[in-house]
């Protein structure tokens, strides 16, 4: 689902954020990265997503190389993805459920379907009880489960998560990270960057080590590359 070959990333400023990254991701993986600080985790999902191209060598997702995206199928590719990020980004004025079902209006769905839909994914994060009130009555944990709530609701086939857990408190990224698990049980792959090695730890799932922009160990890895 998604292979780096060789993949170097070199900001404006001249530092080498990532160097030399070779990867494989399978279809319904459960992936995660880890490392300090400016390791260059939040480089790896940006590449992914292509907000960023790779200074030198190829990023291939869903068999297309990024670099040849044209602008015109970005909308296409991106909608393929689910993201969540550890500053919320929610819309306060809106409901959840309004917050939820704005994905589906970007990709032109109508109707019924996004009640439907949108119930499914409140249902999915446990949130259903609160489909009607407004972000800032919420907690950290449940906004950040609106927030994964909006990365499902179209039913992507991968998942990436920046921190998800950033702003939570242990138990709450805990169960963020159970519904993470959860999400890659309906067959959608998830890579996930988080800093906290207790959660690494404990999930026991692929972990990729990066330090200065460098692998240095892919570990409980399933399949060969
Ligand atoms: N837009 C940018 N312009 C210039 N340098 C950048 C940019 N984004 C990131 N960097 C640099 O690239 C390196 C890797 O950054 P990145 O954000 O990928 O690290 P990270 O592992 O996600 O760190 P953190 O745990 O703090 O989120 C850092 O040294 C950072 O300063
Ligand atoms: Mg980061």
């Amino acid at each position: 689902m998604i292979q780096f070959h060789h993949v170097f990333m070199t900001y404006q400023n001249e530092y080498k954020a990532l160097r030399d990254v070779s990867l494989e991701i399978d279809r319904g993986e459960f992936i995660m990265v880890t490392g300090p600080s400016g390791a260059g985790k939040s480089t790896l999902i940006r590449l992914v997503t292509r907000e960023i191209l790779p200074t030198k060598g190829q990023v291939i997702v869903f068999d297309q190389n990024v670099a040849k995206l044209k602008a015109v199928q970005l909308p296409y590719f991106r909608r393929k993805m689910g993201v969540v990020f550890q500053n919320f980004r929610l819309l306060y004025d809106r409901t959840v459920a309004e917050n939820v079902a704005l994905t589906l209006h970007i990709l032109g769905t109508t109707g019924r379907t996004i009640t439907r839909e949108v119930n499914q994914a409140l249902d999915r994060v446990g949130l259903t009880r609160k489909k009607n009130v407004k972000p800032w009555h919420l907690s950290g944990g449940e906004m950040q489960r609106v927030v994964l709530a909006r990365a499902i609701v179209h039913d992507p086939p991968l998942l990436l998560a920046d921190e998800p857990t950033g702003n939570l408190d242990f138990a709450t990224g805990w169960e963020m990270m159970q519904l993470l698990k959860q999400v890659t049980e309906t067959g959608t792959t998830v890579f996930c960057a988080t800093h906290n090695l207790n959660f690494i730890q404990k999930m026991k799932k692929r972990t990729l080590f990066l330090d200065k922009g460098v692998i240095h160990g892919d570990r409980n890895k399933l399949h060969g590359n």
